[in-house]
């Protein structure tokens, strides 16, 4: 299937690692140029350089966090002037927090809301001029499947993400009159370093592996996703092929929320 992404423009934040990575490389592999941002400049550049060197494609890459304004306007400007405009925003760059309510203060459910909510109204916000200039214009947010499935031990991550598969239905609509297609994308467990932090405050004596094949438990398919599993879905979203699917949410979980 020709998903017709070649010489396609695609920012994606938080790219330098785990699903931003593999949607970098997925969108190459189909001829996209890529943009790039992380806070970590180090992997960051050692994403973009074995991208480019994999792939033979433009990969631009620079340092931003998507909690910062200036810094958010400073890459996607960088950005549109390195790949001649901007036909995809992928905005992936994020984490999760978990606790419930009496173990998660203002100050850290607040920071939460910001990497999620208002960094991608952030990134969006920027990118808005060249998309607008796109003829083909995509923008995918990753979510979590949290979001329809409220996890009690994750409520601010919950909670954050439901407001953001809000903004996701909402912006499809206002940006519908320019041709811009804005859609969702929710995974659920995925093989990531994300894990990390999920681990240190579920089952902090845990071997990662061992985390894995019990959260496989629960979900039908039985197993944690690969990245690239995620990934696909973000390249057929930004492609032509999906030229009628705007406001939407996929669940890309392995069965695991249960609600229709
Ligand atoms: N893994 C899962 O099971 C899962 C499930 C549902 C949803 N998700 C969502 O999927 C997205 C990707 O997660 P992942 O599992 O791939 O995590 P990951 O492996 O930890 O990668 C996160 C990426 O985002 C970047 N990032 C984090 N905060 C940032 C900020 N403030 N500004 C710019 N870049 C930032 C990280 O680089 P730096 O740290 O260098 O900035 C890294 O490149 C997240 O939004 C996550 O919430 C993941």
């Amino acid at each position: 299937m020709d998903l017709g992404l070649q010489n396609r423009r695609a920012i994606i934040t938080g790219g330098s690692k785990g699903i931003g990575k593999a949607i970098a490389f997925e969108l190459v592999t189909e001829g996209a140029d890529l943009a790039l941002c992380a806070r970590g400049d180090k992997a960051l550049q050692a994403t973009a350089q074995e991208i480019s060197e994999k792939s033979g494609r433009m990969v631009f890459a620079q340092a931003a966090d998507v909690t910062d304004d200036e810094q958010v306007s400073a890459f996607v400007t960088a950005t549109a002037e390195e790949l001649g405009g901007i036909d995809i925003l992928v905005n992936n760059a994020g984490s999760a927090l978990p606790g419930t309510f009496e173990e998660v203060d203002e100050e850290r459910w607040k920071a939460d809301l910001d990497v999620k909510l208002f960094a991608a109204m952030r990134c969006v916000r920027h990118a808005l001029p060249y998309l607008k200039e796109s003829n083909q214009a995509r923008i995918v947010n990753i979510n979590s499947i949290v979001g329809r499935q409220i996890a009690p031990e994750y409520i601010a991550n919950s909670t954050d993400r439901a407001a953001c598969l809000a903004f996701n239905k909402g912006l499809s609509d206002n940006l519908a009159k320019y041709g811009i297609l804005v859609n969702s994308i929710s995974p659920g467990n995925v093989k990531s370093n994300a894990w990390g932090s999920t681990l240190d405050y579920f089952a902090p004596d845990a071997e990662l592996e061992a985390y894995y094949k019990e959260v496989s438990e629960q979900t039908p398919l039985g197993r944690v996703a690969e990245a690239n599993e995620i990934a696909a879905v973000v390249a057929f979203l930004a492609s032509k092929r999906a030229s009628y699917i705007t406001g939407a949410s996929i669940d890309v979980d392995g069965g695991l929320v249960r609600c229709i």
